[in-house]
């Protein structure tokens, strides 16, 4: 019998109206366009303003998307997996929130945190429930709204972030298009460099944490950066390996957009020519988990059944992984 693979058959993806450019950003702290842009290759990110609203709203936005393109009711769709490092909330997951608003009554679900390496995460983890039977039908989101943990006083960390949605939809595939292969990695004396201080169960939130401005993102840059550039290159090369590709047959590389500059060396690790790299980084900033599916909704009219695609990511935790993918329409 024909293997089962996890086949991406619609993408769905939301970008809030407000645009925060570099410019906008001069005016709030010690920074300029010029530093922006050649550091990385950041012009302008979405922010979603407006009381009450989350990460879960951007969600919806993304999956009615891809439900509207699909031709698919709420009600078709059995799992929901939500890639988040901001949560509507600390409980119920963001998932819940996402199935109640769309209507997706019979569908389950739950987040994954891995940072900016949680599409990735979600992905393979979707996949599963294809590739075993257990469902037919699977959306996989990835969503943050990274403006509600930054400082905007911290000009080494906030410029880089911004807020989003994507979404694909899992189905099952026996032609041999999909999901072919990932490999997830992870190294926690990594937390040190990228966290968030308070909040959690260690350190719960109190009127001093929030005084010291303990709940937004903590980043050690240069550390992160060279991490980053090493593991996320070593990983897409390894799979480009382990699957017999080359630089002539990988159609696509998607690159979690965290710094123009770690997206150019892990395509130069790969051989690959810069027609061949999705990047939008200088329009969405880095939306942490939104940023892999947000390419993919960008560039899905350029896609063609059987294209290889390599996706790669690296963010907080350390997490970092790579995907490769057949895609199948
Ligand atoms: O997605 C999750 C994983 N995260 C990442 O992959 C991010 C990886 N790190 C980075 O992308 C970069 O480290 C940043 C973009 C965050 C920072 O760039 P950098 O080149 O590493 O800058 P730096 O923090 O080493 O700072 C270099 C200089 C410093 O000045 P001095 O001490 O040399 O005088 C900073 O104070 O640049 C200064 N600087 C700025 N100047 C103008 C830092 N941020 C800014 C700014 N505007 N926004």
């Amino acid at each position: 019998m024909q293997k089962v693979h996890a086949a991406i058959t619609a993408v769905g993806g939301y970008v809030p109206e407000y645009v925060l450019t570099n410019a906008e950003l001069e005016t709030m702290m010690d920074t300029t366009d010029e530093w922006i842009q050649s550091r990385t290759g950041i012009k302008e990110r979405r922010i979603l303003k407006g009381e009450g609203k989350g990460s879960s709203d951007m969600a919806v936005h993304a999956v009615n998307n891809l439900l509207e393109k699909k031709g698919l009711s709420p009600k078709d769709i059995e799992m929901v997996i939500c890639a988040t490092t901001t949560p509507d909330m600390q409980f119920p997951a963001t998932a819940n929130v996402i199935c109640d608003k769309v209507g997706m009554t019979n569908a389950w679900g739950y987040d994954v945190n891995a940072a900016c390496s949680g599409f990735i995460y979600a992905l393979t983890i979707g996949s599963q429930f294809i590739e075993t039977g257990r469902h037919k039908r699977v959306i996989v989101v990835g969503v943050d709204k990274m403006s509600s943990i930054l400082n905007y006083e911290d000009r080494k960390t906030s410029i880089i972030f911004g807020d989003g949605a994507g979404c694909v939809l899992l189905e099952p595939n026996t032609d041999g298009y999909g999901l072919i292969d990932s490999i997830l990695r992870t190294d926690g004396s990594g937390r040190v460099f990228l966290h968030q201080k308070a909040g959690g169960s260690v350190k719960p939130a109190t009127i001093e944490t929030v005084m010291n401005k303990e709940h937004f993102v903590y980043q050690e840059g240069q550390s992160v950066f060279k991490f980053a550039v090493k593991n996320m290159a070593d990983v897409a090369a390894e799979i480009m390996e382990r699957n017999n590709l080359t630089a002539d047959n990988v159609n696509w590389l998607v690159p979690h957009q965290a710094n123009k500059r770690i997206i150019t060396a892990t395509a130069d690790r790969m051989n690959l020519p810069a027609e061949k790299v999705m990047v939008n980084i200088e329009r969405f900033g880095n939306t942490t988990n939104g940023t892999l599916p947000l390419c993919l909704w960008e560039w899905e009219n350029k896609l063609h059944k059987g294209d290889n695609l390599i996706l790669a990511a690296f963010g907080g935790g350390f997490t970092w992984g790579s995907t490769y993918i057949r895609w199948a329409y």
